[in-house]
């Protein structure tokens, strides 16, 4: 089987779980590593074949010939990379979000179809089986009329969270706190559950724990959707102890309820669901996603989370900022 050849961009701490957990896929052929900390780049290149590594990724696309690239960089480095990428007809898996601001999703979004380049965004609990078996059970009808949807995030972090990745601080280069960063992964389950149109917003934010950073740690609001239905979701990182994420959707012929991501599961009231698992191979959703990507590159499969497909959650998660700032109900832009 041809191996599909892939740079990476970005070699911080999503990178090392995504280099482990993919070491073992024989559809991918890690070409070369790229970050402006070079020791980074090297010590990724040194664990693969023939791989280079490279302070500025330009270099790489130049040296490298690949077919597609991982994104795991700074948000506010994911909008010129992934236009430059696109440009350049390379593929690209960026990690979420797919940017902070809506007008440059939608920029990307035209821009891929024009050059006909797969865009996919690592929403990868899209891949976490349980999840997924949430998400069938809605799309397939088992669980009736969706009437709502709850999810918690109840996360922790310390302040080197913030000074070893100090980009997380500012609202300029990460674009957000937790909502952004954390939540968006529940809150675009179920808004992919609900297959509706956002339309409206209202939340509330703090800095309950960090007070020195401008972004929220703590996060609550609710989203309205065309369909009628409607999601409550409250993220945070300020938890004294890290707790599971749990996802709970509410239909007319029963309710899925998720606790993940570690040791994942559902569990349904009032209905048997059938045992749907997510497409991709791997141990991991992780994995699994990186593993779907390229096979929607290499043999067009589709990709659960193509760029437009992130864009909803993007759209509902500005809206809550705006409403948290106005103190009213804001409407979500349409996209
Ligand atoms: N999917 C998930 O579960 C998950 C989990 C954590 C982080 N993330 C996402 O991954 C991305 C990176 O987060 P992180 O936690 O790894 O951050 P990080 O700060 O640990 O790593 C970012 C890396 O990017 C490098 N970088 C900066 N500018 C660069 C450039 N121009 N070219 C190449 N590399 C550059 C930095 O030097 C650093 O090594 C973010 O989008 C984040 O939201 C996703």
């Amino acid at each position: 089987m041809k191996k599909l050849r892939m740079g990476v961009i970005g070699c911080g701490d999503i990178t090392k779980y995504m280099m482990l957990l993919t070491k073992i896929d024989r559809s991918i052929k890690f070409a070369g590593f790229a970050d402006p900390d070079e020791s980074r780049a090297r010590k990724f290149a040194a664990r693969y074949k023939d791989a280079g590594a490279y302070k500025d990724y330009s270099q790489m696309i130049a040296n490298e010939k690949i077919d597609a690239a991982y994104i795991a960089v700074p948000h506010y480095l994911h909008y010129p990379i992934v236009k430059d990428l696109i440009s350049k007809g390379i593929h690209v898996l960026c990690e979420k979000p797919i940017v902070t601001a809506l007008d440059h999703a939608l920029e990307l979004e035209k821009l891929a179809v024009e050059k006909q380049v797969k865009v996919g965004v690592n929403y990868q609990y899209r891949y976490d089986h349980a999840c997924y078996r949430m998400v069938q059970a809605a799309h397939n009808g088992d669980l009736g009329r969706l009437y709502y949807g709850i999810c918690n995030i109840p996360w922790s972090r310390e302040a080197s969270y913030f000074t070893d990745s100090k980009w997380h601080a500012y609202k300029e280069t990460a674009g957000g706190g937790t909502l952004l960063t954390q939540g968006s992964h529940a809150l675009d389950i179920l808004l992919w559950a609900f297959n509706s149109e956002p339309v409206r917003a209202i939340g509330s934010t703090r800095r309950a724990k960090f007070h020195d950073v401008e972004v929220e740690d703590t996060a609550m609001g609710i989203v309205e959707l065309s369909c009628g239905g409607i999601i409550q979701i409250t993220s945070s990182m300020a938890a004294a102890k890290e707790q599971p994420v749990t996802i709970t959707l509410y239909g007319e012929k029963g309710t899925a309820a998720y606790t993940g991501p570690y040791f994942s599961r559902v569990n349904f009231y009032g209905v048997r669901i059938p045992r749907y698992k997510a497409e991709g191979r791997g141990i991991h959703a992780l994995s699994r996603s990186m593993n779907a990507f390229v096979k929607w590159v290499t043999n067009g499969t589709p990709y659960y989370c193509p760029i437009n497909q992130s864009i909803p959650v993007l759209a509902s998660v500005l809206a809550i900022y705006r409403s948290a700032e106005s103190g009213k109900a804001e409407d979500v832009k349409k996209y």
